[in-house]
């Protein structure tokens, strides 16, 4: 079983994410939890270059490539193994985040993106992709507020782009969760926290009857 969990900054799904996962190894599912991007050794280097506010000039082609890089390698290294071993993998971010944010935010070529998406992700694709969907005022004041406690503003170069942007990923997100209605679930994450992860334990109890 492999679950991605999709969204604009800040919507909460490294919140989710955690909270996912500490009731799946209640319930005893062999898991294991991961990310992208940097969800590798590799990927981590690939990472920093992704996520450093520094690099306001990164060309769009530049980043398209790193996330496929990235993906690249955590597929191979990571996320097939564990499904072969029959894991369930829970991934934070996935290839519908690169279609939201470099398609439908950037504008870029979308065969292009699923050309390098297809490849990167060795032909995987998750049975189940959970977006958290709130307003893009929300998501980044979230999102700012964190980095903010963490002290994490250099690591902010999406947080830094216009509320459009955000717009924009949010609307293709929601595409995309039409246009694959049979993987995605849409969950309202304006919500609070417990409201949420109330939601999602829901959904997902069925599939854990279906192990047993
Ligand atoms: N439902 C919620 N209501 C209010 N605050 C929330 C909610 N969910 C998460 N938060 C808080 O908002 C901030 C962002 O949440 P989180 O880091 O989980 O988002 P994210 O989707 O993983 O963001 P990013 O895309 O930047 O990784 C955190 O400080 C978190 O505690
Ligand atoms: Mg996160």
């Amino acid at each position: 079983m492999f679950i991605t969990f999709e969204g604009i900054e800040g919507c909460g799904k490294t919140t989710q994410v955690d909270l996912f996962v500490r009731y799946l190894e209640k319930r005893g599912v062999e898991l294991i939890k991961t990310f992208e991007p940097g969800g590798t050794e590799i990927g981590k280097d690939i990472r920093k270059i992704l996520l450093d506010s520094k690099n306001t000039h990164l060309s769009p082609l530049a980043e398209l490539i790193l996330y496929a890089a990235d993906r690249a390698q955590h597929t191979n290294e990571k996320l097939i193994p564990a499904l072969d071993r029959g894991k369930w993998v829970i991934c934070d971010r996935f290839f519908d985040a690169t279609v939201a944010y470099q398609g439908y935010g950037r504008g870029m070529d979308m065969e292009l993106i699923g050309l390098l998406n297809s490849k990167a992700a060795c032909g995987l694709c998750p049975d189940l992709t959970i977006l958290l969907d709130c307003p893009e005022d929300i998501g980044l004041k979230r999102a700012l507020a964190r980095n903010k406690e963490l002290d994490l503003e250099a690591q902010g170069r999406f947080e830094k782009e216009k509320l459009e942007f955000h717009r924009k990923v949010r609307n293709g997100y929601l595409a995309l969760a039409d246009r694959y209605k049979e993987r995605f679930r849409v969950i309202d994450a304006s919500r609070p926290v417990e409201m949420i992860s109330q939601d999602i334990h829901n959904l997902i109890t069925p599939y854990i009857d279906a192990i047993r």
